[in-house]
């Protein structure tokens, strides 16, 4: 069994964040509701306990505890904000409102040593977010290290292995707050830094067989990275209870529907089923020019064909989704917080309600990029894994205004040759998105002895890390010149290529 470090969630919004960084430092953690008995978590290999922060208050009547007996089970317990003030608190120290909130950066000093900061300078930047201070330590502490508003910002019970800072190391704002985290989980919980994510695969083989048991499972596969994973993994786990469904919109690009037949139906001989419903969006979209109107229209023709698609197939318990914790924006709900709130799926959010299924969405707790590495240690081809992202109004919303079947036929090829030259020449690995959208307006031309009257493609190669902001790309003029040659000369119904050179703010990154 792996060393395990237990992450307790008093509801923080960086729990998830926290637990990240563990993986980072290749040692295996898992999160617990925080007041899971102690008898659940000693049934893991416990190396030690991490309490997360939270938006509760140790001085309110109703405040999240943990299960005492953790503090009696010899392994080392770091408390990081509310999880300090919890152990002030319960371990017998005292702790009162700040007259101040601190929030935001602030300035810890060190004052002693202590194998939670080895190697660290005697300054650092920290970032903070706190309401309540620890002001008399529990019996058996002391301070190590102090911020401008608080003598207790980093407090030790060396005998015990008790830890607490009152600052977030695991927030990237915080200076070398990963070394601290690395300095408890390496220095003082002994962990052995071997754990990988092929490792996690049978972790989480098990706890999907044991969710499931013998009920089925199905899962809208997009092609995309997400839901791709998600389904090589929940095939791994339950083989032929699980049944993928994939719409063909008519909205997809070249290819792309045999692509995913070959992957998920000949290769991992998964039960996959494709809806041909390109004839039945195209007809609800007729006349239709106006994007969130294209997109609502899109989502409940999905929804409808996944719906019969399911009915189809007769008794099914869950829905299985390719949730990652960027799309979950809220922790668990705790201390009186708002119930988690997630930003659905554009396609599927409003599936489960609707269909009465119980949700599996096995990558929940992992960022993109550990989906790529979980995606990669299942066997998915580098084709696949380094996808870029895909909107679930496909095509539909790259299509200007009113879509049509020719300009749609158009826009493939265009975009098809993009893609060919962009991964020819190294830049596709290198940008966040590149494609193309059709512009229903006609521009004069001459190809030979001819004069032409043609659509205009646009191009739109943008860099990012998240999609929230995005600048446009600067690829070689070479490169450019070779795309909008190829595309003129080969994609019938287009003569001329223009490059979009907007930022986001204010452009967005698609055209609708
Ligand atoms: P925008 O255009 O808002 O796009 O800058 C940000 C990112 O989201 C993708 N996108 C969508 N994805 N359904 C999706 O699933 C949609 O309706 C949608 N609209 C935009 C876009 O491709 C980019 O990665």
């Amino acid at each position: 069994m792996s060393q395990t470090i237990a992450v307790l969630d008093f509801g923080s919004q960086y729990t998830q964040v926290i637990a990240r960084r563990i993986r980072e430092c290749n040692i295996y953690s898992k999160i617990f509701h925080y007041s899971t008995p102690v008898k659940e978590l000693a049934k893991e290999n416990l190396q030690g306990i991490i309490l997360s922060g939270g938006p509760s208050s140790v001085l309110r009547k109703d405040a999240p505890l943990p299960d005492k007996k953790i503090f009696e089970l010899g392994v080392p317990v770091l408390g990081i904000c509310y999880g300090l003030q919890l152990m002030g608190k319960v371990l017998g120290g005292s702790v009162e409102k700040s007259e101040r909130r601190e929030y935001g950066r602030g300035t810890l000093t060190l004052k002693r040593k202590s194998p939670l900061l080895k190697d660290l300078p005697k300054q650092l930047k920290v970032w903070n977010s706190h309401g309540d201070k620890v002001t008399a330590l529990p019996p058996g502490f002391k301070a190590i290290a102090a911020t401008e508003n608080s003598d207790y910002a980093v407090i030790e019970d060396a005998k015990r292995k008790f830890y607490g800072l009152q600052f977030h190391p695991e927030v990237v704002h915080s200076e070398r707050g990963i070394e601290i985290l690395k300095n408890f989980l390496v220095g003082v919980c002994k962990c052995k830094q071997d754990w990988k994510m092929s490792d996690y695969v049978d972790t989480v083989i098990k706890e999907i067989q044991e969710k499931v048991g013998d009920k089925r499972v199905i899962l809208g596969l997009s092609g995309g990275v997400d839901s791709s994973v998600a389904a090589a993994l929940i095939h791994k786990a339950i083989g032929s209870q699980l049944t993928c469904v994939f719409v063909d919109n008519g909205l997809l690009r070249l290819h792309e529907r045999d692509r995913v037949e070959e992957l998920f139906g000949d290769h991992f001989h998964i039960d996959l089923r494709t809806a041909k419903s390109g004839p039945r969006f195209l007809k609800a979209l007729k006349g239709v020019t106006d994007p969130e109107k294209k997109r609502k229209i899109i989502g409940k023709v999905f929804i409808d064909v996944f719906d019969e698609e399911v009915k189809k197939i007769g008794d099914v318990d869950f829905l299985a989704q390719g949730t990652l914790y960027p799309d979950v924006i809220e922790s668990v709900a705790i201390g009186g917080n708002p119930a988690a709130l997630i930003k659905s799926h554009h396609n599927v959010g409003g599936l489960p309600k609707r269909m009465k299924l119980k949700l599996l969405e096995p990558l929940r707790e992992l960022f993109k990029d550990e989906v790529r590495a979980l995606g990669k240690a299942l066997g998915l081809p580098d084709s696949m894994i380094w996808r870029h992202p895909f909107p679930g109004p496909g095509l539909g919303v790259r299509v200007l205004g009113e879509i049509k079947k020719s300009y749609l036929d158009i826009l493939r090829q265009a975009d098809h040759i993009l893609l060919e030259e962009m991964k020819r020449t190294g830049y596709y690995g290198k940008v966040w998105q590149a494609f193309c959208v059709f512009l229903p307006v006609r521009t004069v031309g001459v190809m030979g002895d001819e004069r032409t009257y043609d659509y205009v493609i646009g191009l739109r190669i943008v860099e990012s890390l998240d999609a929230m902001t995005a600048d446009w790309a600067h690829i070689p003029h070479s490169v450019l010149q070779i795309i909008s040659n190829r595309i003129i000369n080969e994609v019938k119904g287009v003569n001329r290529v223009v490059l979009d050179i907007s930022s986001k703010p204010p452009s967005t990154i698609e055209w609708e």
